[in-house]
This record gives structure tokens, C-alpha cells and sequence, in this order.
């Protein structure tokens, strides 16, 4: 029985910063930012948005009533969560009307959670053939205003129907994880910010894709020829360009010219969003399947995972005949071309704004969410209201 992605769902606040104007800000060489990093354009998110409610959002932009009736396990991969004891996923389940006998939790590992949730699901749909389960990576990436991370910043979320017989990409149980404890990027719980040790970061990342896809190499007797095309975890694109020049460094011309085409594409919506953390190999693997070529049924993908601290997983998945028809491509265009940009002293302002830490109550301001749109619309008796717009 094949079991995968049967839908794919994105959402992103609708405000967002250029980073030619950031640059310009901080005295940086735009190119810098654009090139060096490879980012265009940034998510930010107001505080009316957190994980929750981008999640909710991604969410209700794909199911449907036999959704809704099928789905029996929520599973909610997020590092910005807003609670320590409640699950996001028992709001985001009530949110978008998903039926009661249901498990819903919230899993957290850095970057790398939603890659555990798709395997908890996939597990859990193999013993029960007839449930689908929504899995959910959303986060906001924020590491403050002046410092090395700041372009890499994002805010977003991706809401996923993993299914027997899916429509989109059969994932197979390839798999091959590894984890070490390192400390190259972390958020202690008293801080809004990421703490982080950027180039040991990248090079951790670097070390965590070459061991993992060697083992796989091993393992499954794949090699570079038996894929199509690669998506990575997209802190930033640039990183994604050093994953795949590490992975095709002794390729043949032929691998390396395939696997490097379909870079730009699998890449196209992470340039104009930054980081969104547990959803940003999701959101390359859906760049890929919207703005690439057409793949030919079967195409094989491999996907890495990376979350620092550190957990990292390579696996694969191939496509199936015509899932471009259950992909929303214009939908996710027209997402990110109707934002507003913000000038950079809006977005600084809006960088700092923090809910109260105390136990004040606080109205929002959610008169930019458009329609439809699930808000956080305040904190009332330390309980957090969400309001559909
Ligand atoms: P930095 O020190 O500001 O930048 O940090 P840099 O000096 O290393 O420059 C970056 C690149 O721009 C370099 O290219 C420069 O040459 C180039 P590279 O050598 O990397 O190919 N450059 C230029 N290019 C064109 N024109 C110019 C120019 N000037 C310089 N004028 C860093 C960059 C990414 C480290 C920083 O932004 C950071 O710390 N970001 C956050 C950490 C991060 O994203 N790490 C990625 C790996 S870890 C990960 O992915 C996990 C994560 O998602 C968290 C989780 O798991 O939850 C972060």
C-alpha cells in the first residue's frame, strides 16, 4: 500500500519586507542579502499570527467535509509554540472543524519535527489503511533586529494530508535519520529570540546531509542517478545551493546538470518568505512541484531534513500521475504577490511588539487579515482567543 501526500496547503502572513531595502538599512551591500544569502523577500508575521493560527490557515486551504470526517490524528510540528502544556494541534483540530475522535499533540525537534510527524503518520496509516492524518509545520523564524540572522528570518506555515493511496507523492520508508547533540542553534525558553552560531550551523547542516546520505547510499543501493530531483530544509537558498553542490561534488555532468535545473524552482516561494523553520523543506518540496517542470510519473524526489541541536533524515518519495491538478498554484501565487510591503521601520516596529509576559489581557489589531483568515484576536484571562475573519 503506498502512503504520502495527498494535499498540500501554505500560508503566510500577508505582510513582508525587501531585503534590497534591509540591506540598504543595515549599510550592507543589497548583493549581500540577495546573492550571498538568496533571499528577496521576507514573511513577517503581526502579532495577530502565530503558529497557530498559520497553521489553521495552511489547514483550511485544503480540506474538505471527507477530510474532516477521515482525519483522525493531528500532529502539530512547530518550534514557536505558544503554550507549554497545551497542544497547538487541539486548537488548530477545533479551528478547522475536524471530527472529535481524534488524537492531536505537538511535536518539536527545531526544523525537524514535521519530517517526524509525516512518519508517525505514515506508521499509523499503515495499521489503519482508511484514516488520513493533517500534519502541520509552522513556525517564526525571528533572531532580532542588527544581528547575523536577521536576513534569514521568515514566518509561515504548511498544512499537509498524509493518505493511503495519495495524490501527490507516494513516500517510500527509505529512510535515514541521525541525531547528535550540538549546539549550534537553540531558543532558551526565556527568550523570543533564536540563539545561534551561524557557521557552525551551516557546516553542522552540511555534516548531517553528507553522513545521512552516504548511510542511505549504503542502505537503499540508490545513488544520485535514481533521482529526478532533490529538495533540502531552506533556512535560506543559498543553503540550499550548498546542500546540493556538497551532494553532486563527484556526480557526473549529467546527475549534477539535472539535479542543479530543478534548483531554482525548488526554491522559488523560500526566496520570497525566509525561514518558516518545520515547514521549509515542505514549502520547497510544493515550490518544486508548482513552479518546476512537470514531472514524469514515478520521478523520484529526495528530501533532506535538517533540525539543529541537532536531528536529520534523508528519505524519498515519487510523484504520481497528475498531481499537478491537486496542486493550488495560483492560489499560492496570488498569496504572495497580494501582500503588503512594510517599510523597514513598520517591520522593525512589529519585530518587537511581544505579547504581554504577565497576566494583563490584550485586544489585537487584526484589520489587515483578509477574509476567511483565522486570527489570534486576543488574550483574555490567560487564554488565548482565536477568531475566524
Ligand atoms: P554572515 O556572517 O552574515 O554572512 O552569516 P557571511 O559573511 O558568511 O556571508 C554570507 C554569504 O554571502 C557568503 O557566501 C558571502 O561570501 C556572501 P558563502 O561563502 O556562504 O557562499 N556575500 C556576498 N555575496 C554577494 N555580494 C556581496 C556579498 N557579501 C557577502 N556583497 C549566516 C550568514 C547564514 C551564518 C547568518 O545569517 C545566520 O546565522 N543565520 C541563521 C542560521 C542559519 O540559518 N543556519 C543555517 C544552517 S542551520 C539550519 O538550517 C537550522 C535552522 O533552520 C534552525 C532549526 O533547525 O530550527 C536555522
Amino acid at each position: 500500500m503506498e502512503i504520502g501526500i495527498d494535499k498540500i496547503g501554505f500560508y503566510t502572513p500577508d505582510v513582508f519586507i525587501d531585503m534590497e531595502k534591509l540591506a540598504e538599512v543595515r549599510g550592507v551591500d543589497p548583493a549581500k542579502y540577495t546573492i550571498g544569502i538568496g533571499q528577496e523577500k521576507q514573511a513577517v508575521a503581526p502579532l495577530s499570527q502565530d503558529a497557530v493560527s498559520m497553521a489553521a490557515n495552511a489547514a483550511l486551504e485544503v480540506l474538505d467535509e471527507e477530510d474532516r470526517e477521515a482525519i483522525d490524528f493531528v500532529l502539530f510540528g512547530t518550534e514557536s509554540g505558544v503554550d507549554h502544556s497545551k497542544s497547538g494541534a487541539v486548537w488548530v483540530h477545533h479551528l478547522t472543524d475536524i471530527q472529535k475522535y481524534a488524537r492531536s499533540v505537538e511535536l518539536k525537534q527545531a526544523c525537524y519535527s514535521a519530517t517526524a510527524a509525516i512518519k508517525m503518520a505514515m506508521g499509523h496509516i499503515s495499521l489503519h489503511p482508511e484514516s488520513k492524518v493533517l500534519v502541520l509545520g509552522t513556525d517564526i523564524a525571528k533572531y532580532g533586529l542588527n544581528t547575523g540572522g536577521e536576513p534569514t528570518q521568515g514566518a509561515g506555515a504548511v498544512a499537509m494530508i498524509l493518505s493511503a493511496n495519495p495524490r501527490i507523492l507516494a513516500i517510500d520508508t527509505d529512510s535515514v535519520s541521525m541525531t547528535e547533540d550540538i549546539s549550534d542553534f537553540w531558543r532558551p525558553l526565556h527568550s523570543d529570540y533564536a540563539y545561534v552560531d551561524g557557521k557552525f550551523s551551516n557546516q553542522a547542516y552540511l555534516n548531517f546531509l553528507t553522513e545521512v546520505w552516504n548511510r542511505y547510499k549504503e542502505k537503499s543501493q540508490r545513488d544520485l542517478s535514481d533521482f529526478e530531483a532533490l529538495c533540502f530544509h531552506v533556512p535560506y537558498t543559498k543553503m540550499g545551493k550548498k546542500a546540493l553542490k556538497a551532494l553532486t561534488e563527484n556526480a557526473s555532468e549529467e546527475d549534477a546538470a539535472r539535479l542543479m535545473g530543478y534548483y531554482e524552482p525548488s526554491v522559488f516561494y523560500n526566496k520570497q518568505v525566509g525561514n518558516i523553520y518545520t515547514g521549509s523543506l515542505y514549502l520547497s518540496l510544493l515550490s518544486l512541484l508548482e513552479q518546476g517542470p512537470e514531472l514524469a510519473e514515478n520521478a523520484r524526489i529526495g528530501l533532506f531534513s535538517y533540525g539543529s541541536g541537532a536531528v536529520g533524515e534523508f528519505f524519498s518519495g515519487t510523484v504520481k500521475p497528475g498531481y499537478r491538478e491537486h496542486m493550488l498554484k495560483e492560489e499560492h501565487e496570488a498569496l504572495l504577490s497580494n501582500r503588503r510591503e512594510l517599510t523597514i521601520e513598520e517591520y522593525e516596529n512589529i519585530l518587537q511588539q511581544a505579547l504581554p509576559k504577565d497576566e494583563t489581557d490584550v485586544e489585537l489589531d487584526t484589520q489587515e487579515a483578509a477574509a476567511g483568515t483565522v486570527v489570534l484576536s486576543g488574550v483574555h484571562s490567560n487564554v488565548r482567543n482565536y477568531t475566524k475573519k
